[in-house]
């Protein structure tokens, strides 16, 4: 277990910060990857080196994250990052272009320097209905980067969950929280009339649970693609 290296792009994140705890708590040597201009650097610097990761401020640049990736041999890629509406506020661009600057053009830049270096199993944290044909920009987006871990050659673990939500998220998050809630009630009636099925393939599942299982499966993955929709997501 201990021969394993992992490195987590998007661990500021609320998945990320999970994903990193489930890590170092199976005894996993990590590299929590923070970009250098975060928002939140000096807080994860705190709380990660406290619990023992390693911290990685590679700027988002394919020549210097191939450079960390030679240095570091990662033999597990956790791709969580992603833009949210109210960044793209904050920002005053369209949330659309942050999808397509965060979630698939650095996540494809992270996936081609995992190829190009050190061959990792990389795991990508999804969406729900990404793999249906999309109907928005950002189940587009998720569909495409999910294609190019398909056709990478590399071992792969794909998540598809529907609301990551618990407690511990900082950013207050409206829309997100009232989606999850709605969900949660009419999936909670589903399961009352025997739809148990449907309600595990949609309610909402916490950061921490999320992490556990996708730690869990990428490190005991016996096959070299692994996708795992919601309901796989429980613990
Ligand atoms: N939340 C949900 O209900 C849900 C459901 C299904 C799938 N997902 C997907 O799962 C992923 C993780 O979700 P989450 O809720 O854990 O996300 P989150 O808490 O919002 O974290 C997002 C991560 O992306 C990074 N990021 C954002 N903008 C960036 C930029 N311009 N450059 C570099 N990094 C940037 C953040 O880094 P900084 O801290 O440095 O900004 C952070 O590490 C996302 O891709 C999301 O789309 C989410």
């Amino acid at each position: 277990m201990h021969d394993f290296v992992a490195f987590v792009a998007g661990a500021s994140g609320y998945t990320g910060q999970a994903v990193v705890g489930a890590l170092i708590a199976r005894g996993i040597h990590t590299i929590a990857h923070v970009r250098p201009d975060s928002p939140h650097l000096d807080e994860c610097c705190k709380r990660f080196t406290k619990i023992g990761a390693r911290i990685d401020t590679t700027p988002w640049n394919e020549r210097e994250l191939m450079a960390a990736f030679a240095r570091c041999n990662p033999s597990l890629v956790f791709a969580l990052l992603g833009a949210t509406r109210s960044r793209a506020r904050q920002a005053g661009v369209p949330i659309k272009h942050l999808y397509e600057d965060v979630d698939r053009r650095l996540t494809l830049m992270l996936l081609a320097a995992a190829v190009q270096v050190s061959h990792p199993r990389f795991v990508y944290l999804s969406s729900a209905g990404a793999n249906r044909s999309p109907v928005n920009t950002y189940l587009r987006v998720r569909y495409e980067v999910e294609e190019a871990v398909r056709a990478s050659g590399l071992p792969y673990t794909i998540a598809r969950p529907s609301f990551i939500t618990g407690t511990g998220r900082e950013e207050v998050r409206p829309r997100e929280r009232f989606g999850a809630a709605l969900l949660d009630s009419a999936t909670g009636v589903a399961r009352l009339f025997g739809a148990s099925r449907w309600s595990d393939r949609y309610r909402s599942i916490t950061g921490t649970a999320l992490a556990n299982v996708l730690v869990q499966r990428s490190l005991f993955a016996s096959t070299r693609m692994d996708i795992l929709e919601t309901e796989m997501l429980r613990e």
